[in-house]
């Protein structure tokens, strides 16, 4: 819920984690930074502040600030979020900021989640996979519009690591496809140009590290700052799953 606007401005505590792995002299602590709140701010407008102002070696990612590049994700107080589209508002005046876990940590609140989101798509084999001769006279081919709409909503992913770095599996299972590898896998299984059947899709999904290690905590689903239907996501690639087991 927003807290209510107030006349007076708030002094904000951000306690904020500090640790450089490629010096060998930083030891992993919690640096305190204060600000004073302006209207409408975000995560990324004052951790900017804080690093023009207070401190420019602080380290933490933005690109886009508008949800759609996926770099801003961070622990905010505790929870997964995107730091361009979360407002101090929000939040309480103690805000504590800390890198996704589950990701190779850069420094700061500065992660690596492009090698973890590139070895799942090879782990997964998350591409269109068709032996057809490419015919370049050949027309567009046509879709159901449903169906196209369902594969819309998996390539909304926006590959931030909010759902993985919320997943209690993703967290023990360095192998386990995670919330966003499962999206993706049920974004190629439903498009009829990916010419696998249900038996290659049940080598892919149909394990621990699969679909069967999701242990149904959920939270991948009250993260996903896409609002991406992952609960709908596991129970299809479930179906899927046994359909190919039993009818193979
Ligand atoms: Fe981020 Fe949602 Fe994609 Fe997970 S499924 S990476 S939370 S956009
Ligand atoms: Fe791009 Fe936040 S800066 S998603």
């Amino acid at each position: 819920m927003t807290r209510k606007e107030s006349t007076v401005p708030r002094r904000l505590r951000f306690e904020i984690f500090r640790y450089n792995p490629e010096d060998a002299e930083s030891v992993p602590h919690m640096q305190t930074f204060e600000l004073d709140e302006a209207p409408y701010m975000s995560l990324f407008i004052a951790l900017n502040q804080i690093r023009e102002t207070q401190d420019p070696s602080l380290q933490f990612d933005f690109a886009c600030r508008s949800a759609i590049c996926g770099s801003c994700g961070m622990l905010v107080n505790g929870r997964p979020a995107l730091g361009c589209r979360t407002l101090t508002s929000d939040l309480p005046e103690l805000i504590r900021l800390h890198p996704l876990p589950v990701f190779k940590l850069i420094g700061d609140l500065s992660v690596d989640t492009g090698t973890w989101f590139r070895e799942m798509v090879e782990n997964t084999e998350a591409w269109i996979h068709n032996q057809q001769a490419f015919d370049p006279e050949a027309q567009e081919g046509r879709m159901d519009d449903d169906l196209a709409h369902a594969i819309y909503e998996g390539d909304r992913c926006i590959e931030c690591g909010c759902c993985v770095a919320s997943c209690g599996a993703a967290n023990v299972n360095a192998d386990f496809a995670g919330p966003a590898g499962l999206n993706r896998v049920a974004r190629f299984m439903m498009d009829p140009r990916d010419t696998r059947g249900d038996g290659d899709w049940f080598e892919v999904v149909s394990n621990s590290d699969g679909v069967f290690g999701c242990i149904g905590m959920m939270a991948c689903h009250d993260v996903c700052p896409k609002e991406l239907p992952l609960l709908e996501i596991y129970a299809y690639l479930r179906r899927k799953a046994l359909a190919a087991r039993f009818a193979g």
